[in-house]
């Protein structure tokens, strides 16, 4: 059970932090093999996991680079501590501009504290790239936005994921999740955490209806545990993905609110679920209880 989640620097559309304690307490894994995990996104989950062993894919190799970067100590969080100081005192001075020739910079050079820079102080936190594969999110329009206690806790958090990484044997790819599914063992673990379909379409996130299905059918073969987030339900509509394609899973389910608005009537509630292959889904603790009782009684049924 996990009392504090380990929050990532990086954020991304989808992030999963809300969810992390709801997935990792109905998830049984004997953590003998490699936690593998297709969709890193942000990673929150595997920071919270924390496994010895594990495979780290995305497609997004900005992503990725960083990561492995923090993870071979390539990059220390004090550096990233004086290129935001920096940069930010840049920013302030010259304004909204300033975080443009960033993002032009960053375009042509792929810069790992760029990114830093953009994911963390562009609009609504979102990473997303245009059709030339190029970054394309505005700026939050906040030119203090790298105040000192800000640049701090991206270097706390930056600090607190090296720790976790420290001593781990931990394998960093770049490409598609049919690549990173090839060579799955039957003690690994693989969580997936897909983009939505037909939403946040960008150059690193187009998920068509096949994609999805063909994730499915790949998964279901796969000769270890898995599992998969996925919203479920929200006001409006149901996922009908769910049933025509993961049906026979076991389905834990959770109520997540998000925001779209500044105001609490503006709080949308959605459903999400987590669905898991039989046999690694996480005994309630009630359950549990109840089940060594059951044990007792029967070995005491036995024995007397
Ligand atoms: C919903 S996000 C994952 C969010 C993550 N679980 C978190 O909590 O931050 C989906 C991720 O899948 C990646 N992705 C999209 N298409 C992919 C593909 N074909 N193969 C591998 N990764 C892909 C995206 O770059 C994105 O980071």
């Amino acid at each position: 059970m996990i009392d504090r989640i380990i929050v990532p620097p990086i954020k991304c559309q989808g992030i999963k932090t809300r969810l992390v304690k709801f997935i990792l307490e109905n998830i049984y894994w004997n953590g003998k093999g490699r936690w593998i995990e297709p969709f890193l996104g942000s990673g929150v989950v595997l920071f919270n996991v924390q496994p010895e062993k594990a495979i780290i894919n995305d497609i997004n190799p900005h992503i990725i680079r960083l990561y492995q970067m923090i993870y071979r100590r390539d990059l220390s969080p004090e550096e990233v501590r004086t290129y935001l100081t920096n940069e930010g005192r840049k920013l302030l001075s010259k304004g909204e501009e300033y975080y443009y020739v960033v993002r032009e910079r960053f375009n042509r050079t792929g810069n790992p504290l760029d990114f830093i820079f953009l994911n963390r102080s562009c609009f609504n936190g979102v990473i997303r790239f245009n059709s030339k594969g190029e970054f394309n999110v505005p700026f939050c329009r906040k030119k203090d936005r790298f105040r000192r206690s800000y640049i701090t806790k991206i270097v706390n958090q930056i600090k607190q994921i090296q720790r976790v990484m420290m001593t781990k044997d931990w394998e960093f790819l770049i490409g598609d999740w049919r690549e990173c599914l090839k060579n799955v063992e039957k003690d690994d673990f693989v969580y997936l955490d897909p983009p939505y379909i037909g939403r946040h379409t960008d150059y690193y996130q187009q998920w068509s209806e096949d994609d999805a299905a063909e994730l499915a059918r790949i998964t279901r073969d796969l000769p270890c545990g898995f599992a998969l987030s996925m919203w479920k339900e929200n006001k409006y509509r149901l996922n009908d993905h769910i049933a025509r394609h993961w049906s026979g899973l076991v389905e834990r389910t959770c109520t997540h609110f998000y925001h779209v608005g500044s105001t609490e009537d503006l709080r949308n509630a959605m459903e999400e679920a987590l669905l898991i292959k039989p046999g690694y889904e996480a005994i309630p603790f009630v359950t549990q209880i109840s089940k060594s009782i059951q044990l007792e009684l029967a070995f005491d049924e036995h024995t007397s």
